[in-house]
């Protein structure tokens, strides 16, 4: 179920909720506040005697829902932090809050961030090639373009999914770069559709700069380092019995997401030649959703957004 807001529409609300089986009076991380779509319906479920801890590591994001939610923060409903979610232990220190009962992770970008004007997540539209975050960190996507090595992009384009022109595509950022600087949105995008072949763009399903931007992204803000330290994080945050749920966007995440499950439920790791088990690993965690939970066709049908979204659901043990 989705609910629809003039901006930002929350993805999987109800089904990302209820898998965390809350109860009145628990406490529960969102780790990814955004536009408080999944922290209303945290607040509801909890009830006047919970508690919701929610981090977003972008102010804007911070601030605008310090709005909304005034009266909650008041009564101390709510407490948010700005935070990467990988510094949750941190968080929970500094809050005196021993383990929690749900921890729920809505990964990627807000609409508010790809449609910002000024912050150039879009190739939409031109806005400085800035992609962070956190506007407190310094590293931006022009310095990225302008200090990374050829390999390096390529790589990172690669990994992306920009299988077949990752290295073109570095090797003209590389290039262009010795004349004239990258700064904004709009000098990549016409760099990126002069370098792949007309050919190869009008057999997309997607735009030809999307698995840069993703990329650029994902770099800037240390997205995969963040997945795997806030997952962990998590673990341990939660107390026996409580749900982790995690939505992402892309199959990098996804992926991740799946092995990190299945590496925590997996009850003994020993080679299946070994004739007794020696490597005294137990399950940490059983699986939820042995398929990840994917939209419906109604929610894919409201919010385009949602259409590569996926929700999986670990329970610790
Ligand atoms: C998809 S939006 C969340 C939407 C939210 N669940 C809602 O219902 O409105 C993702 C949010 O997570 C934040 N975010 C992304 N990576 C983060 C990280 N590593 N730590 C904390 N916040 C992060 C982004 O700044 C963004 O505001």
């Amino acid at each position: 179920m989705t609910t629809l807001t003039p901006q930002h529409v929350t993805v999987f609300l109800r089904e990302a909720v209820d898998a965390l089986k809350l109860k009145p009076g628990d406490h529960v991380v969102d780790a990814t506040v955004g536009k408080g779509g999944h922290t209303a319906e945290l607040l509801r479920m909890v009830g006047p005697q919970g508690k919701v801890i929610g981090l977003d590591r972008d102010s804007g994001a911070i601030a605008a829902a310090t709005e909304r939610f005034e009266k909650e923060i008041a009564t101390g409903q709510l407490v948010l932090v700005q935070s990467p979610f990988s510094e949750l232990s941190n968080v929970r220190q500094e809050l005196a809050i021993s383990q929690v009962d749900g921890v729920l992770m809505d990964l990627g970008v807000s609409t508010e961030q790809l449609l910002s004007p000024t912050r150039g997540f879009s190739f939409q539209h031109d806005a400085p090639l800035d992609m962070r975050m956190d506007t407190r960190e310094d590293f931006t996507a022009a310095r990225l373009l302008a200090e990374w090595e050829e390999r390096q992009l390529q790589q990172i384009f690669f990994e992306a999914g920009e299988k077949s022109y990752a290295s073109r595509l570095a090797r003209a950022i590389v290039q262009h770069r010795k004349q004239n600087a990258l700064e904004r949105t709009s000098q990549l995008v016409d760099l990126i559709t002069r370098t792949v072949p007309a050919r190869s763009v009008s057999g997309r399903a997607t735009h030809v700069a999307t698995k840069v931007f993703l990329a650029l992204r994902m770099a800037v803000n240390h997205e995969m380092e963040q997945l795997k330290q806030g997952l962990e994080s998590a673990l341990v945050a939660l107390k026996p019995n409580a749900r982790l749920a995690v939505i992402t966007f892309h199959s990098l995440e996804d992926g991740h997401v799946k092995r990190t499950f299945l590496g925590w439920a997996a009850d003994c790791v020993c080679p299946p030649e070994l004739p007794i088990c020696t490597c005294d690993h137990r399950s940490l965690v059983t699986i939820e959703t042995k398929k990840p939970i994917v939209p419906s066709e109604d929610e894919r049908a409201l919010n385009p957004r949602a259409r590569s979204a996926k929700l999986r659901i670990c329970q610790k043990i």
